[in-house]
């Protein structure tokens, strides 16, 4: 009797080894792609973070990524009613900017909403201003922000507090993205950063 159920089991076995073999090869599959994306996007070499916007400014203009080219774009999403961490990055970036010198000529500090149904061009552009002239408050249509926060792989996402329309909050990612003159993304900064610190990693980034 032993010799049917061996085969039986080998071949069972053999199916979990295959299985969990399978799993490791699509891991290592997984993180060398996205070893190779962060570390290609760290030396500045081709990625695929950012690209072509279409959004409104604090004066309902319409703005485009194109009309950045020249400058250095330093782009945060966040939205206007949060509580604590996009208040304490834009005072970062204001003062990193304060301390930049003259390299903060060639930067654009640029603040794009997450929260376009609450945050009107009139609400983003007063909020911009709170944190000092240098950075402009971007937003757009719920197609228009989804389409820029994917190309950033900006995470965001309404958080029910209550039963009224305006009882939410938003989750967001908190990152900082440097994009070059081109257009194109040179480096993640770090959100949760002094201005000091800030200023300091900008200043190396920045030719
Ligand atoms: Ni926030």
């Amino acid at each position: 009797m032993t010799t049917p159920t061996e085969p039986t089991r080998t071949a069972g076995g053999g199916g979990r080894v295959l299985i969990a073999l399978t799993g490791v090869v699509l891991a290592v599959l997984l993180i060398g792609v996205g070893g190779y994306l962060w570390l290609s996007n760290g030396e500045g070499g081709p990625t695929a973070l950012g690209g072509p916007f279409t959004l409104e400014n604090g004066n309902g203009k319409t703005v485009t990524d194109r009309d950045f080219r020249g400058r250095y774009m330093l782009v945060y999403f966040g939205y206007t009613f949060c509580p604590d961490v996009c208040p304490t990055t834009l005072n970062a970036v204001a003062d990193a900017m304060d301390k930049l010198g003259p390299k903060a000529d060639r930067v654009q500090p640029v603040f794009i909403t997450v929260d376009p149904k609450r945050d009107t061009p009139a609400v983003v552009k007063q909020y911009a201003a709170a944190f000092g002239s240098r950075i402009e408050g971007l937003t757009g249509t719920p197609e228009e922000i989804a389409k820029v926060a994917k190309e950033y792989r900006v995470y965001y996402a309404e958080h029910r507090t209550g039963p009224g329309p305006n009882d939410y909050t938003m989750d967001h990612s908190s990152i900082l993205y440097l994009m070059g003159p081109d257009g194109r993304f040179i480096a993640p900064v770090r959100a949760d950063q002094s201005g000091d610190e800030m200023a300091a990693v900008l200043a190396r980034l920045i030719s």
